[in-house]
């Protein structure tokens, strides 16, 4: 993403936070996952967001006082040994050269050199618990503060940095939709030759393995670990384990999205692996799709967080009740929640920089008015695991069919339409394999 957008989202942030304050965010940090490895570095969303800057042991701080805006970098130095293993760092210069910091100064020193920058600002931004090791030195820093402040008379209190982030990133730039066009993009072809990749025999891995061939082939990795569940695991939601075959008559619910130039995509499509729905397959699924269109026909402007929910909700319901899944009055049957024994999850989330992306669905105790540039997934789904009350050609049906929206001041824009998803074009897809 160009410089220019970061430039602008720090201009737009330090106006938000106002001159008294100042704004200190960490990098993430290089998380252990066992032995001598460590897992692939994905630096923190807030801290990209701002600042563009993809290196671990960095701390921003965003000074808005000082006259245009100050934007310090504290970084690691450069270090020809440990670039030798690890790979080029930016160090100081790099940092105000290629990274547009108005000055930067060695990560060792920032002891020093970070208290004298809070005086006199009575609030800090700061996301107290999103990384514990480094609350310990904001603590010290403003506590050696709190001393001295009994001379100088300048109380410090934390305020939570997610409240002006969280909003900011809600609405995303022009340049944000285009990079999210993207990974849907790539996520679409995944999914696509996931497809037509799948038959009785072949494994869950398999065709996980297809997913991330295509993610990689566009230079963009997983944004969540994929979910590939066959027959009955289509019914488990946050199946992970991926290591069933495939087999005759069995649905695959392929949940796999794409993380590309830190953006997150999220597609869900759930297809016969043997080429043709049974009819209560594709009654079911006939079901979903008409609710997840329902909800998408609700995600415009002026509506709330909640219609595309109420109108899935509806929708489910009333098919429902036709199947003789559910009995008794479907508003009353609303109103009991009897819906959730199938569909246990809600309709959608925000999506960003995170798949779950920040942003309150609630404002001021009401649902979250939606406006052009909001960006969220519509996912209804029906689940339906064996039981006494539910005839058995139903068993072990799952679906659910998943695509990312983006809110205009018109029709909803729905940035992964290009996917196959009615019964008939899902079908010649697995067929074409
Ligand atoms: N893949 C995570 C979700 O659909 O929310
Ligand atoms: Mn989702
Ligand atoms: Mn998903």
């Amino acid at each position: 993403m160009d410089r220019k957008e970061f430039a602008r989202r720090r201009r737009q942030f330090m106006r938000m936070i106002g001159k008294d304050a100042i704004a200190i965010l960490p990098a993430a940090p290089v998380r252990h996952r066992n032995g001598d490895i460590e897992y692939a570095y994905r630096q923190d969303s807030h801290f990209h967001y701002l600042c563009g800057f993809p290196e671990p042991e960095a701390v921003a701080v965003l000074v808005p006082g000082r006259p245009q805006g100050e934007y310090l970098l504290f970084v690691r130095e450069r270090d020809s040994l440990r670039e030798s293993w690890d790979g080029a760092r930016a160090g100081t210069e790099g940092a105000v050269e290629r990274y547009g910091a108005d000055d930067a100064f060695p990560i060792a020193d920032i002891d020093e050199i970070l208290p004298g920058l809070m005086e006199s600002r009575p609030q800090v931004y700061y996301s107290m618990g999103a990384h514990p090791d480094f609350d310990m030195h904001v603590r010290s820093w403003v506590n050696s503060l709190r001393v001295q402040g009994r001379q100088t008379g300048a109380p410090h209190e934390f305020v939570a940095l997610r409240h002006v982030l969280d909003d900011m990133r809600l609405y995303k730039s022009r340049a944000e939709q285009v990079t999210l066009r993207r990974a849907a993009q790539i996520t679409v072809g995944a999914h696509r030759r996931a497809m037509r990749f799948a038959r009785p025999g072949r494994m869950e891995y398999e065709v996980m393995a297809e997913v991330l061939h295509e993610f990689r082939s566009h230079n963009a990795d997983i944004s969540y670990y994929p979910i590939v569940g066959g027959g009955a695991n289509a019914c488990v939601m946050h199946y992970r384990d991926n290591n069933q075959p495939l087999c005759e008559g069995d649905l695959l619910l392929l949940d796999a999205g794409c993380e590309h130039d830190y953006y997150a995509s999220d597609i869900t499509r759930t297809f016969p692996v043997s080429g043709r729905f049974t009819p209560c397959q594709r009654a079911i699924y006939e079901l979903v799709l008409e609710a997840q269109l329902a909800a998408i026909d609700k995600v415009r402007s002026g509506n709330h967080w909640n219609h595309p929910h109420e109108a899935a909700v509806r929708v489910i319901t009333q098919g429902l009740v036709k199947l003789g899944l559910l009995k008794g009055k479907v508003t009353a049957l609303i109103k009991d929640q009897a819906y959730l024994q199938f569909f246990s999850h809600r309709t959608g989330h925000w999506l960003g920089l995170d798949v779950h992306d920040v942003g309150d669905y609630k404002v001021g105790g009401e649902w979250r008015v939606l406006e052009p540039g909001m960006v969220l997934t519509v996912e209804p789904g029906i689940y339906i695991r064996p039981s006494p009350r539910v005839p058995k050609e139903f068993w072990n049906i799952g679906v659910r069919i998943e695509d990312e929206v983006l809110v205009t001041g018109a029709e909803a824009d729905v940035l992964t339409g290009a996917l196959e998803k009615t019964p008939e074009a899902v079908e010649a897809l697995v067929q074409a394999a």
